[in-house]
């Protein structure tokens, strides 16, 4: 296990806002500090609503932030997401006429925009993103709808020739678990695109935990052998944050602590576990706090800069 351990950056526009751009400074020291950070991943910059704005027209620059980030502190860079029904650009998902040549070109011709722009800088692609439902059959995305489960191995094709370097993922949240149905359907994926000779190297869990109920380390472990087992060569934590329920106590934090280190345990144990990313590192950039009210304090620094007992406990666990 490991190679690396490493933190998620780029929320767009807040280096120029305030309350945020005046913790810049301080986040940049931890984040460009290779003795916290071996690897980065952009929350945002390269998804398509910013990548491919409008038809065959690129915009590379808030990707680029990141990765110049990385090539600068010597990170490596995990991409982030080449094709995902969310936070894609608009003409892609309003479009109700599609058929299905169109539509096949239009992903051909963003994965080769895209995954060719940075061609040769990425560690990883997480080249499909969140297909499944939670019930575990197909998200019924804009690609779905009209391509069925082709898009997914079109997808594979066409990221490997355009970025042959590059370790190529299916990328999801919720399949941690080793018998739940969505790790069963992320496990249909792996087979169907290695039944068909196409290649996928890793399995992704994003592992978006929460401190009161968590995986074990063991259920950790059997859904990584789950994975590699059916053939790929790789498995990583890409987006993992324990969220807590307000208010924040000693309880939830040793809660957070466990749940952290049996992440970190486990990807000790499992030889193709090849790194953890946390989903940023700062709190007040979390993710979290919009999209599930009521929950926070997900990572490891507080909004004051004094660190999450988890802090410890990782390092501990390393
Ligand atoms: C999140 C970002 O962190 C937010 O800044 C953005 O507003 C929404 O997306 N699964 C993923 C990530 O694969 O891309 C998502 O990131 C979190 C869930």
């Amino acid at each position: 296990g490991l190679k690396y351990f490493g933190a998620a950056t780029d929320t767009p526009g807040f280096r120029e806002r305030e309350p945020y751009a005046a913790q810049y400074p301080t986040y940049d020291a931890i984040l460009r500090d290779p003795k916290e950070f071996g690897q980065t991943t952009p929350t945002n910059g390269q998804k398509w609503m910013f990548t491919e704005p409008s038809p065959g027209v690129f915009n590379f620059t808030e990707g680029e932030v990141v990765s110049k980030i990385a090539a600068d502190t010597g990170k490596l860079l995990r991409c982030h997401a080449l094709v995902w029904h969310s936070q894609l650009a608009p003409w892609v998902d309003t479009t109700t006429n599609w058929t299905a040549d169109g539509l096949r070109a239009a992903i051909k011709r963003h994965i080769d925009g895209v995954a060719g722009h940075w061609k040769g800088r990425c560690y990883a692609w997480d080249v499909v993103n969140e297909a499944l439902d939670e019930d575990g059959t197909y998200r019924k995305s804009v690609f779905y709808n009209v391509l069925g489960d082709e898009y997914i191995r079109l997808a594979f094709q066409w990221a490997a020739a355009a970025d042959p370097g590059a370790k190529l993922y299916y990328n999801d949240y919720g399949i941690e678990r080793p018998d739940s149905v969505k790790t069963a359907g992320a496990k249909r994926i792996v087979k169907m695109l290695r039944d068909a000779g196409i290649r996928i190297d890793g399995v992704g869990l994003q592992a978006h935990l929460h401190a009161d109920v968590h995986p074990t380390m063991e259920d950790h472990m059997r859904t990584m052998q789950g994975y590699v087992e059916l053939g790929v060569s790789e498995v990583a934590f890409t987006e993992l944050d324990v969220r807590i329920v307000a208010p924040t106590n000693a309880t939830s934090l040793a809660w957070q602590t466990e749940s952290y280190q049996f992440v970190t345990e486990a990807c000790v144990r499992v030889k193709e576990c090849v790194g953890i990313t946390i989903w940023d590192f700062y709190d007040p950039f979390s993710w979290i706090p919009a999209v599930f009210p009521g929950n926070g304090d997900a990572l490891l620094w507080f909004a004051d800069w004094t660190k999450h007992p988890a802090y410890d406990g990782i390092v501990q666990t390393l």
